[in-house]
């Protein structure tokens, strides 16, 4: 089963998955990683665990929807059974959602619905939230709005700040993130007209 990454940044979450695939853990092998931003350090992790690094520039397309059909044709290419969003930070055109739909899967830093969007971390402290978490979710046109799969929580204590929250986040992420796939890979996790199931069982 083949898999591949969209990235713009650190990629600690790829990482995550890299690491569950030398361990045998994952269920598929990651076939490409591609990032919007030539920097990434994410594509050095791809490219020191050998994994094909693609670079897809946005600012060369003249419109989103340009930029994701040149997207749509590399991710083709790589002929993927999964599509795995991984701090991609590019808003997808529903074009693209469509013709991926049911194999594409997103981790949002926020215990979802609650705190879509950007900035999870400073709404829910300004909110005096008691909990907080991750979500990994399929993802739909509803930005950050398709059906979870599966969640971390975490509590908020009185010295949390935006660092240690994020902190705190990013390490469920990378406990989730590669269950996730694994379920997905494994044909346990579905997502049908009704939503996502696990194992036949709706979600
Ligand atoms: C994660 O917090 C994820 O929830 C969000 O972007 C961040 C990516 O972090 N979508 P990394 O690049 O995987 O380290």
């Amino acid at each position: 089963r083949r898999v591949v990454v969209l990235i713009s940044g650190n990629g600690s979450n790829l990482q995550a998955l890299i690491d569950a695939q030398s361990h045998g853990e994952l269920g598929g092998e990651i076939v490409a990683v591609i990032s919007n931003q030539p920097n990434a350090y994410g594509l050095k992790r791809a490219r020191d665990a050998g994994i094909d690094a693609v670079v897809l520039p946005h600012r060369e397309y003249e419109s989103r929807e340009a930029f994701d059909g040149a997207l749509i044709k590399v991710i083709e290419r790589h002929e993927p059974d999964l599509i795995v969003l991984a701090g991609f930070m590019r808003i997808l055109s529903p074009i693209f959602v469509q013709r991926f739909y049911g194999r594409l899967l997103n981790i949002h830093p926020s215990l979802l619905p609650a705190y879509q969007g950007l900035d999870t971390h400073a709404r829910v402290l300004a909110d005096g939230a008691k909990e907080h978490g991750a979500s990994v979710h399929f993802v739909t046109e509803e930005l950050d709005g398709g059906p979870v799969v599966i969640q971390a929580a975490l509590e908020i204590t009185e010295d949390d700040s935006v660092e240690t929250l994020k902190n705190k986040v990013h390490s469920r992420e990378h406990l989730i993130y590669p269950i996730a796939v694994k379920w997905f890979l494994e044909g346990r996790l579905r997502l049908g007209a009704e939503g996502a199931t696990f194992d036949g069982v709706p979600l």
